[in-house]
């Protein structure tokens, strides 16, 4: 038998309780807010986490024109999901599936909502930081502890079936390109330590560095925008500068260092 317990309620319940979220849906102003908020257009792919009767995926679609996924793990849900798209003639773009959220595969996803509990989005934190740079992530009112999101939007919702507060948060994070360690380059390395979008850099002339002499060294902090850190693009196991920021090394060109350090 579920339990069907008031989120709020859920949220300072013990961790046994917590392994399932109840049905409530995401008010259709709040839905539209996650999916503006992500910038939704016609060339995303949209999981929703627990898709309940399948509204945001069929909003997106619908809306505008996305792709997506709803994952819902009861079976009356997902039969329902898939008759309102059948009603709002988006059929052919969206899918649900009667899934596990934790066994689904997030990969395709450039966009994933979520309307959970705290502990299930700590839960899936780790998976969500794995996914490609640039993935915009969304969800309804619970955030991700320590990984502050990149904006938050606070909707009135008058008629909120839950809780005292009769508004809704909805928080946006992109997932960040994971920089952390060496890079390497002709004549220079960069060392960059990462907490999440923020990043701390700090430049060094190799040679110089190398001989044990002081090395002429700058340091700069910035956030990661997706696959950017302001003004160094980042492409897989290479980052480059491009322009603005460190005018004398535009261009260079960095590769990630080796066990063994720099060459
Ligand atoms: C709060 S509702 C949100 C529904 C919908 N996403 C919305 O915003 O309107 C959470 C949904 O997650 C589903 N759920 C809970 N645990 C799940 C799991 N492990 N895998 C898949 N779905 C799950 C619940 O059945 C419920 O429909």
């Amino acid at each position: 038998m579920r339990n069907w317990l008031p989120l709020a309620l859920l949220a300072t319940a013990p961790a046994w309780a917590q392994e399932e979220v109840p049905f409530i849906t995401t008010p259709d102003q709040v839905t539209l807010a996650m999916l503006q908020a992500a910038g939704v257009k016609a060339s995303d792919h949209v999981i929703d986490l627990g898709s309940g009767d399948g509204r945001i995926v069929i909003t997106a679609a619908r809306r505008f024109g996305a792709s997506g996924l709803g994952v819902e793990i009861v079976p009356e849900l997902v039969v329902q999901s898939r008759a309102n798209a059948r009603r709002a003639g988006v059929a052919q773009r969206v899918e649900f599936l009667e899934q596990d959220l934790f066994r689904t595969d997030l990969a395709r996803a450039t966009v994933v909502t979520m309307y959970l509990l705290p502990e299930v989005n700590l839960q899936l934190r780790p998976r969500l930081l794995a996914l490609a740079p640039g993935t915009r992530i969304v969800s309804h009112d619970w955030d991700m502890g320590d990984w502050a999101p990149d904006r938050t939007l606070t909707i009135d919702v008058p008629d909120k079936a839950i809780g005292r507060e009769k508004l809704s948060r909805v928080h946006l994070w992109t997932v960040p390109a994971q920089v952390q360690g060496l890079w390497c380059a002709t004549g220079a390395q960069l060392e960059i330590t990462q907490r999440f979008q923020a990043f701390s850099a700090t430049l060094t002339a190799r040679g110089q560095a190398a001989s044990g002499q002081a090395a002429p060294v700058r340091v700069f902090d910035g956030r990661i925008e997706g696959a950017r850190l302001q003004a160094v693009g980042v492409h897989g196991d290479r980052l480059q500068w491009q322009g603005g920021a460190l005018q004398q090394d535009d261009g260079r060109r960095f590769v990630r260092a080796g066990a063994a350090g720099c060459p």
